[in-house]
């Protein structure tokens, strides 16, 4: 399996605490059956102030450290950027890292507010897909104004985005609410990625394991479509 969406790198922003942590979760991914794994660190302005430059260096550590254990999981970086409004100036400068392409598209993994939708976002997505950004936002299952109501979600899927469901809401780890409409969303496919969003050993382990079972016995072949092929699709890694 393929997980695009990790908090793995060591010490840049709420994930991995230490390089012996990020270690023991390249073990635990491994152990859940992911062969790839992109690091999304936070880019937040304000709160987590993270680089292109600065999520490289870490990313550089981690590959070595990963490697001198032997541990094999392969490795890429881009980031987890939350809606803000220099999104379309970091975008211009270069400093925006992409996790991949999807149908010639840059992929960026945006996230929102986990209270509510904000305000344009709409006027930003419409943007971003006009200078050749296609979003992939980060679990819309646990936002609280999508949670309840749950008919705004067609609204972003109109405008063209890709949704990345988090493999703990579907596996229960946020709560029965989150569990079920994370169901739902999967009842009706209109989900392309899941990814672990993995940030410790514990409390946010990766549940990448769980998740592919619980899919599977709703349908094979949409588990692995959204574990393994559109993933794979994203990194440019579809013929391996
Ligand atoms: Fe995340």
């Amino acid at each position: 399996m393929i997980d695009l969406h990790s908090h793995i790198l060591p010490g840049i922003d709420d994930g991995a605490r230490s390089m012996d942590i990020a270690i023991e979760m390249a073990r635990q991914a491994v152990s859940c059956g992911v062969t790839h794994m992109v690091c999304t660190p936070h880019i937040h302005k304000g709160y987590f102030d993270n680089t292109p430059q600065s999520i490289e260096a870490s990313y550089h550590s981690l590959v070595k450290a990963v490697n001198d254990a032997d541990i094999p999981l392969t490795l890429s970086y881009a980031a987890e950027v939350r809606v803000n409004e220099l999104i379309p100036v970091w975008l211009r400068k270069g400093e925006l890292p992409f996790i991949g392409t999807w149908n010639g598209k840059n992929v960026l993994l945006l996230e929102m507010p986990h209270s509510h939708v904000p305000q344009g976002l709409d006027s930003l997505v419409k943007w971003l897909l006009r200078n050749n950004v296609q979003p992939l936002i980060a679990h819309p299952e646990r936002n609280r104004e999508l949670l309840a109501e749950q008919h705004k979600f067609a609204w972003l899927q109109r405008l063209g985005c890709l949704f990345q469901v988090t493999a703990g809401a579907l596996t229960g780890r946020f709560g029965d609410n989150v569990e079920q409409f994370a169901h739902a969303l999967m009842s009706e496919k209109s989900f392309h990625i899941v990814a672990s969003d993995t940030h410790d050993l514990a409390r946010r382990p990766n549940d990448m394991k769980a998740a592919f079972e619980r899919v599977s016995l709703f349908d094979k072949t949409f588990a692995e479509l959204v574990f393994i092929n559109n993933p794979a699709k994203i990194i440019g890694q579809e013929h391996l």
